[in-house]
């Protein structure tokens, strides 16, 4: 069910470019007079660097350009400080309130409350399960999981792997965004493991995206299989830098693949080192201005048509959506991120790494 919409979503790509205004909207005349002032609440700064190094910087840089006030605070994985800088947004006259929620169920609860006070909601990269948010602004999260898959399959093949033993490091099991990409990524390997082409190793998630908890899971994981894991699937790059440290104690990083998603600066230290195969560039860029333009326009009482929806499992509503495209990234595009002015080459190149970049035709 939820993949036909996926794949409906997934035709009409948009970016904020293509968001239109409603000349149909009556508009809501008190909204209107309001001056947007938007509120954003960051789950935590450990699980991706993301959300400290990316999301923040570019939605200050959006609400900057469209010169709208806004408080942007992380709520540090704590579900209580969550609710509290909520209250404390709601309070303090936010217009719109734009969460990544820590899981669906106090999501909702702010999301509730926030409507109730008449403040508009968006979901912000994390759609919360039985919500209310007005809209969901992420990227294609099944298209994320495929990429994964496929990138996977694209390293095992080059290392000649025969009948490969995959283990699965999934993201946590209190964010939507986990089912998604793991849906995605069993779309590829499911039907290999089906085969008998592949094996299926382990399979764990790992709560919180934590990435000290992903490294014991994964010591267990290669304990449990006598050391017989031949490629990692990994939900992010979080979670792949952990299994890589354990491979390392191991002495058999670079012979088994890993995978990632963020493309974070250790991720693409990893890629450029032979140790992770692959990551998935999110360009949270996009993702900000996207989510920066429906939060400024709801506080205009302005409605858009983001030309898409998305269905909510739990509560059964089409999320009206903006979903954007993921992109892999191997060893020979790892330019094209910092190109984009994702992350820098000073970052990315320090010593450790001076020679791979070069190799990696980063000038
Ligand atoms: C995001 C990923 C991120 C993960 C852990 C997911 O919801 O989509 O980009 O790596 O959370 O923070």
């Amino acid at each position: 069910m939820r993949k036909g919409i996926l794949t409906i979503a997934a035709v009409g790509l948009l970016t904020t470019g293509g968001l239109t205004a409603c000349s149909d909207d009556s508009g809501d005349k008190a909204a209107a007079e309001k001056t947007p002032k938007i509120g954003v609440i960051l789950p935590d700064s450990k699980s991706s660097a993301r959300w400290e190094t990316a999301d923040r910087r570019f939605l200050e840089e959006a609400f900057k350009a469209a010169g709208v006030q806004a408080d942007i605070q992380n709520a540090q994985n704590d579900k209580t400080a969550f609710q509290t800088i909520a209250d404390q947004m709601i309070t303090s006259g936010v217009t719109a309130l734009m969460i990544v929620n820590l899981d669906s169920g106090t999501g909702k609860a702010v999301l509730d409350k926030a409507k109730s006070q008449g403040v508009a909601t968006i979901d912000y990269d994390r759609l919360t399960l039985g919500g209310s948010a007005q809209y969901y602004v992420s990227f294609d999260n099944e298209t994320v999981g495929k990429l994964q898959g496929e990138g996977l399959a694209k390293c095992l093949t080059e290392k000649n792997a025969k009948n490969p033993v995959v283990a699965y490091l999934n993201g946590s099991p209190t964010d939507n965004n986990a089912t998604l990409f793991k849906a995605g990524y069993d779309s590829v390997l499911k039907p290999k493991f089906d085969a008998k082409e592949y094996t299926k190793g382990p399979d764990d998630a790992v709560p919180g995206w934590d990435g000290p908890t992903a490294a014991t899971i994964f010591e267990q994981q290669l304990t449990a299989t006598k050391g017989k894991i031949d490629g990692v699937l990994a939900a992010n790059d979080t979670l792949g830098n952990a299994a890589i440290s354990i491979l390392k104690k191991n002495k058999i990083n670079g012979k088994v693949p890993v995978t990632g998603q963020d493309a974070s600066v250790e991720g693409l230290q990893n890629i450029l080192a032979g140790d992770q195969c692959m990551t998935v560039y999110k360009a949270v860029r996009e993702e900000a201005k996207a989510a920066s333009d429906l939060a400024i326009a709801l506080a205009k009482g302005e409605k858009k048509d983001t030309g898409q929806t998305v269905k909510d499992p739990e509560g059964g509503r089409d999320v009206p959506s903006v979903l954007l495209t993921p992109k892999a990234i191997y060893k020979d595009n790892v330019k094209d991120v910092i190109a984009d002015g994702y992350v820098t080459k000073e970052e990315v190149c320090t010593a450790a790494y001076a020679k791979a970049c070069t190799e990696a035709g980063i000038s």
